[in-house]
């Protein structure tokens, strides 16, 4: 049983979903761990509800590999995925994952990537640029915000009238129509 570890800074709405998905029939993989950076983040207590082990840390032991890497292996983590987490993925846990560490974007990458980049200034920015259709993409982490590999999109249209709100609800719904299903077909693929 492939075990996988979620990183969160938010909601966890994605987490939620993705959990569900998992741990609730046969799939071939699980999740054991939810990491979030932030001790209010709503992600934690959806882990605790659905029974998955959560675990906060701070800046500094996320940056260190003699804190990290240990704290993945004791829980026997084989693949991260990471859903609205907002830090840097260190270089060292890329280097150790390698292919094993995917993200989601709430948008058409390369369309409104990078740095500051997350959640509703992305969908800002999409109504913004008066965009006649978004999406999502997952994508394999790489050193830099947003530049991995891409590995699936799936594109939804946008009315003029639509606010940056209608957009999120938009996303979200795609979002949980396609990302546990494309990370269960990435693992199926390791
Ligand atoms: C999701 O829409 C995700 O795509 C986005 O944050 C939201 C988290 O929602 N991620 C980024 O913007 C990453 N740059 P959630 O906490 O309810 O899953």
């Amino acid at each position: 049983m492939l075990r996988i570890a979620i990183f969160a800074s938010g909601n966890g709405s994605n987490a939620e979903n993705i959990i569900r998905h998992f741990n609730f029939s046969d799939r071939g993989a699980q999740v054991a761990l939810v990491v979030s950076n932030r001790t209010d983040a709503g992600v934690l207590d959806r882990a605790t509800r659905l029974g998955v082990p959560a675990q906060v840390l701070t800046r500094g032991d996320f940056n260190s590999p003699d804190h990290l890497l240990p704290m993945l292996q004791r829980y026997g983590i084989d693949f991260i995925v990471l859903a609205g987490f907002l830090m840097m993925i260190p270089e060292w846990l890329i280097k150790e994952y390698k292919h094993r560490i995917v993200n989601i974007h709430p948008s058409l990458l390369p369309k409104f990537g990078g740095k500051g980049m997350y959640g509703i200034n992305v969908h800002k920015a999409v109504v913004a640029a008066r965009e006649t259709q978004t999406g999502i993409t997952v994508h394999y982490v790489s050193e830099q915000y947003d530049e991995g590999e891409i590995i699936f999109q799936a594109s939804v249209p946008l009315r003029p009238s639509d606010t940056p709100e209608d957009v999120e609800k938009k996303i979200h719904q795609l979002e949980a129509n396609h990302f546990p299903i494309a990370i269960e077909k990435i693992i199926a693929g390791l």
